[in-house]
């Protein structure tokens, strides 16, 4: 029986500031972030978005077409979590009107949590196939002003079923994976801003890639020739390529714009989504891949920065192309309202109240969510 991902859903804020105004405001040559960094746009979301709005945003077009009929689990991906105690995914269960018998739960390692999600969905739906498992990664990449992490910053939630008989990959059972206690990427509860090791991260990603690589290499028995295209956790697009360099050595650009163009298109628009990056990625290749790529294998990368990392692979299935939600990805992303910088700063300075007050938040332009306000230090959520 194959396992693997049936849909997949893509959503971001509706607003973005543009790298080339954040350059100039900052003294930088634009072309460190266009093309040092490989980033156009950050999503960044108004004070009424959050990783709940985003997701159920994410999840509801696949509610809409019936996708979501069958789910018994609600897996919640994110390291922006908004409670303590209570998981993100409860607010989402009750937006989308997901049934009463359902698990919901919230996963956290940094980046990583979307995939550890995508595993345990496969071993639920390989026990029960007429059951579907929804995973929905959600986050806001934010880091301090002014600092190097800020052009890297970014916004966005990818939700997507894992089934029997799936219609877009069938995911492989084969995968390497590594874990190792560092410090390179964390943020401790009492802060709202992540604080970044940068350039030592940066090397860390490419040691867990080397490691998991390896480990899957030995597994499968297969080498990088086997696969069409690859896709990364993408924090920022150039990062993708530098891995992507390091594991196929001397590879032209060409060859490379070829594995893994098409994948970092939608990153380079949205900015790091964290834990949805890698599957930002997935969306963004599966619609603009130009050659139909069914039964074609894809290598996957997750990375969470603390850390772990793994390295997977599918089989994208006959017809993919009819379950993808190409049209509507795509005039989201056209459709954005770009940032002044002193929107953006204003934005950034938005701090949720903590004083268990009322507090109405101002409407701004979202999904078909929105983070209406607070009430004795209950979130209130309502359809946009
Ligand atoms: N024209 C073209 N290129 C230019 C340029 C110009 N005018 N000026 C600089 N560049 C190039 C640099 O040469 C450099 O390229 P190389 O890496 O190929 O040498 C690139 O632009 C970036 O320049 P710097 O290295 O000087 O950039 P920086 O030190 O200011 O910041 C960063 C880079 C450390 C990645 C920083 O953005 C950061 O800390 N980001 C957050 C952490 C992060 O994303 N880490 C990724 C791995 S961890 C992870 O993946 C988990 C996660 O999601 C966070």
């Amino acid at each position: 029986m194959k396992v693997g991902m049936d849909q997949i859903s893509f959503y971001t804020s509706q607003y973005f500031l543009d790298l080339k105004t954040l350059a100039e405001a900052r003294g930088v040559d634009p072309d460190k972030y266009v093309l040092g960094i490989g980033q156009e746009k950050m999503g960044i979301p108004p004070p009424d978005e959050d990783v709940v709005t985003m997701a159920a945003s994410a999840a509801f077009p696949l509610k809409e077409k019936g996708a979501l009929d069958g789910v018994e689990t609600l897996l919640f991906a994110t390291e922006s979590g908004i409670d303590q105690s209570k998981a993100a995914g409860l607010f989402v269960h009750g937006l989308l009107n997901l049934p009463e018998r359902c698990r919901v739960v919230e996963l956290k390692q940094a980046c990583y949590s979307a995939t550890v999600a995508l595993r345990m969905a496969m071993g639920l739906v390989t026990m029960r196939p007429q059951s579907k498992v929804l995973v929905i990664a959600s986050d806001v990449a934010r880091y301090e002003l002014g600092s190097p992490g800020e052009s890297t910053q970014g916004c966005g939630a990818v939700a997507f079923t894992i089934s029997a008989d799936p219609q877009l990959l069938a995911i492989d059972p084969e995968a390497g994976f590594y874990a190792a206690d560092v410090m390179d990427f964390w943020r401790p509860n009492y802060l709202s801003e992540a604080l970044v090791d940068g350039k030592f991260s940066t090397l860390v990603y490419i040691r867990a890639l080397k490691a998991a690589w390896k480990q899957y290499a030995e597994e499968s028995g297969r080498s990088l020739e086997d696969f069409a295209r690859f896709c990364y956790h993408i924090p920022f697009t150039r990062m993708a390529a530098k891995a992507h360099q390091k594991l196929s050595r001397g590879i032209s650009d060409e060859e490379l714009e070829k594995v893994i163009g098409e994948s970092l298109i939608y990153s380079r628009e949205a900015g790091n989504c964290y834990a949805a990056s890698l599957y930002v990625g997935l969306a963004s290749l599966l619609d603009n891949a130009a050659e139909d790529l069914s039964e074609k294998r894809i290598g996957l990368y997750s990375y969470g920065s603390g850390c772990v990392g793994e390295f997977f692979s599918g089989v994208v299935q006959p017809g993919y192309r009819r379950a993808l939600l190409t049209a509507a990805h795509q005039k989201l992303l056209a459709g954005r309202t770009e940032l002044t910088f002193q929107q953006y700063e204003d934005i950034y300075h938005y701090g949720i109240p903590t004083d268990g007050g009322k507090h109405d938040f101002a409407q701004y332009r979202t999904g078909p969510f929105r983070f209406a306000g607070i009430r004795e230090h209950k979130r209130i959520y309502e359809r946009a």
